[in-house]
């Protein structure tokens, strides 16, 4: 019986943007694996994750992207998960270890973990180490200096691309809220915040630790002037409403 000598697939957050907010752990891996993978949209042949791991990835490393369609057709995304799942499995039959770089942390929001699960199924005997990275709205909190969540406060953390729909199903016992993918509905998600009394302690952070970094304090402005992809909310409610 053959038996396959395979090598480790390491899942990488790189962080939201500055490469020194890179794990120890992470960089020390990108350092020394010869193949790194990272998600591209089908458009730009663009990985922003790559672009922040940059000034650490050595000249001789082969950096491959796998492009990702943008599309809601689940046939057509669970194909693709499973191609690249594949490719990066016929990697490690090679006994080659391989990393995945993710922008922020490797298991928020991130394409690492619907390939993850295909080379969980396809390879179970693959060894795999998940990295943790800092995500985007760890970064931001950072950013403008305010504690996400104290004492026994809860966090939600939701996608923003339907609106503010899910902040209106789930707000009543939330303190705080994280609205990611903040860009496209952000006039539906300010809507909904004002409702859930929180729109005047809420922050928008876009760009965060990246060149053109902005902190918008008065996020009613979004409403006029639609953000780019890369822009994030941290939501407070306001306790003094329930006080009148
Ligand atoms: C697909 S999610 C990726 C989340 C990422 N894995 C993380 O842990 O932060 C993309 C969303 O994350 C948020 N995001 C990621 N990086 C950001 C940054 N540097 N500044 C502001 N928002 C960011 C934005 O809301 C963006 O639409």
């Amino acid at each position: 019986m053959n038996t396959i000598h395979y090598g480790t697939l390491y899942g990488i957050g790189v962080g939201p943007g500055d490469p020194d907010l890179i794990p120890l752990k992470a960089l020390k891996i990108i350092q020394r694996v010869a193949l790194i993978f990272a998600a591209s949209s089908t458009k730009n042949s663009h990985s922003q994750a790559v672009t922040i791991a940059a000034p650490h990835i050595p000249e001789t490393s082969e950096v491959r992207l796998l492009p990702f369609p943008m599309t809601k057709n689940q046939i057509e995304k669970e194909a693709c998960w499973q191609a690249h799942a594949r490719t990066i499995i016929a990697e490690l039959e090679k006994g080659r270890d391989v990393a995945f770089l993710t922008l922020g942390d490797s298991l928020t929001y991130a394409t690492y973990g619907y390939v993850l699960k295909y080379v969980l199924a396809l390879a179970p005997d693959a060894p795999v180490v998940t990295v943790p990275g800092i995500t985007a709205y760890q970064a931001a909190a950072a950013r403008i200096n305010r504690p996400l969540v104290e004492g026994e406060e809860s966090l939600l953390v939701l996608s923003g691309v339907e609106g503010g729909h899910r902040l209106r199903l789930l707000s009543e016992t939330v303190d705080n809220v994280v609205f990611m993918k903040a860009y496209r509905n952000v006039g539906d998600i300010t809507d909904a915040l004002a409702e859930k009394h929180m729109l005047d302690n809420s922050v928008a952070v876009a760009n965060c630790c990246m060149a053109d970094e902005e902190v918008i304090e008065d996020i009613k402005t979004l409403k006029k002037r639609k953000p780019g992809y890369w822009t994030l909310i941290l939501a407070k409610k306001n306790h003094n409403h329930e006080a009148h």
